[in-house]
């Protein structure tokens, strides 16, 4: 099993970790109505995209078709986990509306990325389109899931926004860094919009807690 661009291969556990998360995944899906998965956090740095990132590996390695859209238009961060330029991708895609295939960068069978592009001004106005809907929804019809990188909820308010046309969501959690009511903040927002929150993963646990903390489902 390769994660790509794992930090902390060294740990075979962090890579049974998001193999879990993977096959939680699929048995939330059992019933195949989930195709869009968002993850999103309270506050930044709480391992998003890092987590995104590595699910969509292990999910590809599964033989699934995933296609991974950096939907965090405040820090763009999907093109340096994976090594890519970030020249071109989503924002020019919605403007130019020519074949997506010219836009998106293939990192591994099975794995497909749609970096962010550059960044607009008005982040919320693309975020909130018809046109990034219904490009989505033309995207999905080949893959078995679509996932986005999004912001922090407690921060912003795109991550709420996209959990409106995302059918499950993954809320990471920076163990010990954030304060509970912040979490507890976070989700309450995400339930207004009936965000279908699937999942719960703990980021930076101390080694000698991981076992019992890891990750939760
Ligand atoms: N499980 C983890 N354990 C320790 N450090 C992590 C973990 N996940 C992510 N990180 C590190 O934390 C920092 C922020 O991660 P990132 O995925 O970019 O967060 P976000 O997208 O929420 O801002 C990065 O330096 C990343 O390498
Ligand atoms: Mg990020």
């Amino acid at each position: 099993m390769k994660v790509h661009s794992l930090r902390y291969e060294q740990d075979i556990r962090i890579v049974e970790a998001y193999r879990k998360l993977a096959l939680n995944l699929e048995y939330a899906n059992v019933d195949g109505n989930i195709k869009t998965v968002m993850v999103t956090s309270s506050m930044k740095d709480e391992g998003k995209t890092t987590t995104i990132s590595n699910i969509a590996c292990v999910m590809s390695e599964l033989n699934k078709k995933i296609l991974l859209i950096d939907l965090d238009l405040r820090k763009p961060s999907i093109h340096k986990h994976f090594g890519l330029t970030n020249g071109y991708g989503l924002t020019d895609l919605l403007l130019n509306k020519s074949d997506y295939k010219n836009y998106i960068h293939n990192i591994q069978p099975g794995l497909d990325v749609l970096t962010s592009g550059r960044v607009p001004s008005n982040s919320t106005e693309v975020i909130n389109s018809r046109a990034i809907k219904d490009l989505i929804k033309e995207l999905a019809v080949s893959y078995d899931y679509v996932f986005f990188d999004t912001p922090p909820v407690a921060l912003v308010s795109d991550p709420v926004n996209i959990a409106v046309y995302s059918d499950a969501v993954i809320l990471t959690i920076a163990y010990s860094e954030v304060d509970k009511e912040i979490i507890k903040k976070s989700i309450d927002i995400l339930k207004q919009v009936n965000a279908n929150i699937i999942g719960t993963v703990f980021n930076k646990v101390p080694v000698n807690k991981r076992d019992k903390h890891y990750y939760y489902y």
